[in-house]
């Protein structure tokens, strides 16, 4: 029962994302300056950000965003896939998928 609770819910947010149109994704400056103010207070702590030093978490060095950006194949849906799931040793964050749009808007935008 728990399981299919579970998988009840991964089709709800996979359904949720296949809602969204391409135009969800846009870099529009607004949802950069967006991204960036949110990166900076829910990501700065442990990844560098304009400048600021990112930091080692249990042994790992958490990558800069520039460097992120500048993977080979990076995508927008690989990106917000990644910052929703949590995996250590980076935390689950909290964030709406508006406010994850935002953010993936402003890394991809220091390629
Ligand atoms: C508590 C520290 C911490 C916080 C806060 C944090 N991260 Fe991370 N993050 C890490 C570490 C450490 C890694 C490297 C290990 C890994 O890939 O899981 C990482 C990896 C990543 C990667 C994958 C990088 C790659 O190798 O391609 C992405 C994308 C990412 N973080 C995005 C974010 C975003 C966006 C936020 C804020 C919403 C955030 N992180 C907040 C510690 C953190």
């Amino acid at each position: 029962m728990i399981t299919f609770r579970i998988s009840l819910k991964a089709l709800q947010v996979a359904a949720g994302l296949c809602v969204l149109t391409p135009a969800a994704y846009g870099q529009t400056p607004a949802a950069i300056a967006r991204g960036q103010e949110i990166a900076e207070r829910a990501c700065g702590g442990c990844h560098a950000i304009a400048g600021r030093p990112g930091s080692t978490v249990q042994g790992t060095a958490a990558p800069s965003f520039g460097a992120i950006a500048g993977r080979p194949n990076q995508t927008s849906q690989r990106l917000e896939s990644f910052i929703m799931t949590p995996h250590r040793p980076m935390p689950g964050i909290p964030l709406s998928l508006a406010e994850v749009n935002d953010v993936v808007a402003y890394i991809l935008s220091l390629k």
